[in-house]
């Protein structure tokens, strides 16, 4: 049942390329507009957005911080993220013209649920992101998008992971094209580049025997840290996340740039940094303050594990180790970076004798506030 992999984990992290692939699937019409699968929301009520929230939990999370950039970028509208927890016990402002995105692989999360109907009782709109058919949170939601990556066995998200953030970009596109942000060929470009993503992840998946022999080297370590800006810092939160969840090891994720305000600190001989370096091409400002971070924790003995776009030629002379992703777009570059941190995570994880399917004081599915 594990189709000859050791875990799930590692079964569904091999299903990733599939999973983006089924998720992508029929979401195009033949007038270029994307095609969500339950909504009871129409075009104006969409127009009449003037706000947006993504609220989760955990990796669940961590697609929604990914889901800011791509709204804010694409549609212009505000977008918030807010873990579910966290949300419901402040008092947000919330209004009809409020849209709610909550996101759940299990659609039980019970601090999702509640800040849904909370959500809900303010009057605004919700749309989850959900990969469970039935489950409550899609049926308490005015719009669904499923993600269609089948069954999650492993406790630890990892192709649910995937298949949030290709749901995060559809409704992103979406909303831009329904408000005119953006023309139907904008739109069929960015989901074009994205109907790419399998093959590139393929490809990338083919090759991680460098990240399996990385892992037996680490797994002894104190601490890992993750550094990330823009995108690759949610990016950064997921690889320390499941580092955590699995390997039982101290495991922190940071912004790149706050690292001079605290967190450096930490950084002793040796200490290992996982660095998720931004593309070089559109954004080269964002990619170089990355190099000049990797910069800062070598010169304070850190050893580096770079993971970085092919083709970036000069990043490999700050890299301990150079872990190298397909080129993509930034918006969509966690669909490649957060792929080795999945699978160095699980390395770890195993190498320290751990059951990573199942990794203790952990539940599939938090049905409890
Ligand atoms: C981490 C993990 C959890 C879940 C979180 C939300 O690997 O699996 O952090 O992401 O419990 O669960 P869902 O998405 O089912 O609401």
């Amino acid at each position: 049942e594990k189709g000859g992999y050791d875990y799930f984990m590692l079964k569904e992290i091999a299903e990733q390329p599939q999973a983006i692939a089924d998720t992508l699937l029929g979401r195009l019409s033949e007038r270029g507009e994307i095609v969500l699968d339950e909504v009871r929301l129409t075009d104006q009520d969409l127009r009449d957005v003037d706000k947006v929230f993504v609220i989760a939990c955990g990796t669940s999370y961590h697609a929604g911080m990914v889901a800011k950039y791509a709204i804010e970028h694409w549609t212009r509208l505000p977008c918030e993220v807010e873990l579910a927890s966290e949300f419901r016990y402040r008092d947000p402002i919330l209004d009809r013209s409020t849209l709610v995105i909550v996101i759940s692989q299990s659609g039980e999360t019970m601090d999702t649920l509640m800040a849904l109907r909370h959500a809900k009782e303010q009057k605004a709109r919700v749309l989850a992101i959900c990969n469970t058919n039935g489950s409550t949170i899609p049926r308490e939601s005015d719009a669904v998008l499923y993600t269609h990556g089948g069954p999650e066995i492993a406790v630890a998200s990892t192709k649910a992971f995937l298949t949030q953030l290709v749901a995060c970009y559809l409704i992103g596109l979406h909303l831009a094209q329904v408000r005119g942000v953006m023309y139907a060929d904008e739109v069929a470009a960015v989901v074009s580049r994205l109907q790419r993503t399998p093959d590139d992840l393929r490809e990338l998946l083919a090759d991680m025997e460098d990240v399996r022999a990385l892992a037996r080297e680490l797994k002894a370590a104190p601490t890992i840290l993750f550094i990330g800006r823009h995108v690759g810092f949610p990016v950064a939160l997921e690889g320390a996340l499941k580092l955590k969840e699995l390997a039982y090891m101290h495991a922190e994720g940071f912004a790149a740039g706050e690292l001079k305000h605290g967190p450096i600190s930490l950084i002793d001989d040796g200490t290992p940094v996982v660095c998720v370096v931004p593309s070089p091409a559109g954004r080269g400002v964002l990619r170089d303050k990355v190099v000049s971070n990797i910069q800062e924790v070598r010169a304070r003995g850190a050893r580096t594990i770079v993971i970085a776009e092919e083709g970036d030629d000069t990043v490999g002379a700050y890299a301990d180790h150079l872990i190298t992703v397909p080129r993509t777009p930034t918006l969509l570059a966690p669909l490649m970076t957060t792929v080795p941190l999945q699978i160095l995570a699980c390395e770890i994880a195993a190498a320290r004798g751990h059951d990573v399917d199942q990794p203790r004081n952990l539940a599939k599915s938090v049905t409890v506030e």
